[in-house]
């Protein structure tokens, strides 16, 4: 369901106002993600993208054993509550930003959870293969986010997703096979206030595509994007 641009932008509003004080309380933040969070300066910790993750992902994965999250902020909240319901799961997570990986890694430990937190531009300093790929990059256009939003808040590197707002979801697209195992998936987040899903689609050329809005009221689509012939059964 798209929402008229009226309604979507009221939305958006009341959501970056009203929304905002709410998410920067940690003790809803614990509420909502159990997670104890380390003190930041900047005081919001999580986006909408974060709370349909944060249902879809544990349900998502499947069988996996090893996984990586590409971008995994400031906070590494999603990789966290990831590795704290499957804790067999073997869970890596990069960011680009030095500053976020040492948080995020400050936050495993006062929570208890194991994660491999490192820096990486995208796969540049990863090894290996996952069974599971998952992002919620950058994906606000350049403009907009400029024009409308991140004035003197977050980095560019948590929102600007280039002139379209799809070159990192374009990157990761052509860069995440040589790292799934067989049969693995990539799952990436992207929003429909932003992006019509046909606009989004043929970034993913190559892929056997499912789409979907984990809930109404939230503009966050999820991708579950596998390779084609490359399942364990085929290769055994
Ligand atoms: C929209 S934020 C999502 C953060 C976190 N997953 C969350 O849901 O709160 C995008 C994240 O991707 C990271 N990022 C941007 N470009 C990247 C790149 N080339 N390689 C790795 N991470 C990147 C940013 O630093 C930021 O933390």
């Amino acid at each position: 369901m798209t929402l008229p641009a009226p309604v979507r932008s009221a939305a958006e509003f009341a959501f970056r106002t009203t929304g905002a004080r709410v998410r920067a309380s940690k003790r809803v933040t614990r509420w909502v993600f159990g997670l104890d969070l380390a003190s930041r300066k900047r005081p919001v910790l999580w986006d909408l993208a974060l709370l349909a993750l944060r249902h879809e992902l544990p349900r998502a994965m499947g069988d996996a054993q090893r996984v990586l999250e590409v971008g995994t902020g400031e906070v590494g909240v999603l990789s966290l509550v990831v590795a704290r319901a499957l804790p067999w799961l073997d869970v890596h997570a990069v960011d680009v930003n030095p500053h976020f990986v040492e948080c995020a890694h400050e936050n495993a430990v006062r929570n208890g959870v194991r994660v491999n937190f490192f820096v990486s531009d995208l796969f540049n300093g990863v090894n290996g293969d996952f069974d599971v790929i998952y992002s919620a990059p950058p994906y606000v256009p350049r403009a907009w986010g400029e024009a409308h939003r991140h004035r003197g808040g977050d980095p560019n590197c948590v929102w600007d997703g280039g002139e379209d707002g799809l070159d990192l979801v374009r990157r990761l697209a052509v860069d995440a096979p040589a790292y799934l195992a067989p049969g693995g998936r990539l799952l990436i987040a992207t929003s429909d206030f932003y992006h019509h899903p046909d606009d989004v689609l043929p970034a993913f050329g190559g892929y056997d595509v499912e789409s979907r809005r984990p809930s109404a009221w939230n503009p966050t689509r999820l991708w579950v994007l596998s390779r084609p012939g490359t399942d364990r059964e085929n290769l055994s």
